[in-house]
């Protein structure tokens, strides 16, 4: 009797070594979004899951609101292994040579979020998400911001009112070829530069969704806004492919699974906050929205519509093509 306790206090022992000999992993985690955005809090909610499922072998670290590297500099950072997770805007891989995601950018591509889950949880989306091996990235997951709407200090009632703004736009050609085809002066910045840039008079105006409008106080120094929502705004979950496919198989999965877990909660968080965050700036008095009439919402596309065919080379005829298949309608001017 006493040998068999000996041998199972010795069995138990060598199993707690084991245990301690495994370093723990971490992973840090960065994004731009403010700590109490949607984004945010779906990254509390996948580091919960990921530790739990993991048995603590895992520890996700949390950097929101650009602490680490703004955008440009965060994509560096995971393709260097400084850091190993990151979520940022899916119009955002263009300066890293990989141009086709930014046909989430084109103007009223998506009819709203039906449309867009067809592409983002189906084989077009997936493809989209391997082009990043090229670049020694992994796609894990897209997690949804929203529909977004133009705001400036004067009311936009239409195409001309944009005419000669200088509107902080992220780093797409897309957009970019968006705001040129208002007549807008497209400029490149930092999500965490755009506020300063609105409220000392560097950019008139700019474009995003509800939610962020309202994390970054932006409604506080833009006067006029309309709901045009032309465009999507979302993310791609990545990681380091050689840093993600060297890890052991079950912690993978595990991580695989807590993003699988995620993804729903993100996006239900996302919608919730666009809502809500429209009804507090409506309430705060401090933006005027504009809900466009048919007629206005008729101008607004035709003059956008034209970008789909402009951006064809860039982003690819084929993949264009695949969405208006994915999602039932081509987009057409009035
Ligand atoms: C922006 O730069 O406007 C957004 O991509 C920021 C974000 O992460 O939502």
């Amino acid at each position: 009797m006493r040998a068999i306790l000996m041998a199972m206090a010795a069995l138990a022992m060598s199993a707690a070594q084991g245990l301690a000999a495994e370093p723990q992993i971490i992973i840090k985690f960065s994004h731009v979004a403010a700590p109490q955005a949607h984004k945010s809090l779906a990254t509390e909610h996948f580091k919960k899951l990921a530790e739990e499922y993991t048995n603590g072998r895992v520890k996700i670290e949390l950097y929101p609101n650009s602490q680490l590297y703004k955008d440009k500099e965060e994509l560096e950072a995971l393709q260097l292994g400084a850091v190993q997770m990151l979520a940022p805007s899916v119009s955002k891989f263009g300066p890293l040579g990989i141009k086709a995601f930014e046909v989430f950018d084109l103007p009223y591509i998506f009819a709203g979020y039906d449309d867009l889950a067809k592409v983002t949880e189906g084989e077009v989306g997936r493809d989209l998400l391997n082009r990043l091996e090229s670049k020694g990235l992994v796609g894990l997951a897209y997690w949804n911001n929203g529909f977004k709407i133009l705001s400036a200090n004067a009311p936009l009632l239409g195409p001309d009112d944009v005419l000669g703004l200088k509107m902080r736009i992220q780093a797409s050609k897309v957009i970019e070829a968006q705001m040129w085809a208002l007549g807008a002066l497209p400029q490149v910045m930092a999500f965490s530069e755009a506020y300063q840039a609105l409220s000392s008079g560097v950019v008139d105006g700019t474009e995003n969704t509800p939610a962020n409008m309202y994390n970054q106080k932006m409604f506080e120094v833009q006067k006029h806004a309309t709901l045009t929502n032309h465009g999507y705004l979302g993310y791609a979950v990545i990681s380091n492919a050689k840093f993600w496919k060297g890890l052991p198989p079950d912690i993978r999965a595990a991580l695989e699974r807590a993003i699988a877990e995620t993804t729903p909660v993100a996006n239900k968080l996302a919608r919730d906050e666009n809502d809500s965050a429209m009804a507090e700036m409506k309430a705060s008095g401090r933006t005027v929205f504009h809900e466009p009439t048919p007629e206005e919402m008729a101008a607004w596309r035709n003059a956008l519509l034209p970008v789909h065919d402009e951006m064809a080379n860039r982003v690819g005829r084929d993949l264009i093509d695949r969405i208006y298949a994915v999602t039932g309608h081509k987009p057409a001017t009035q």
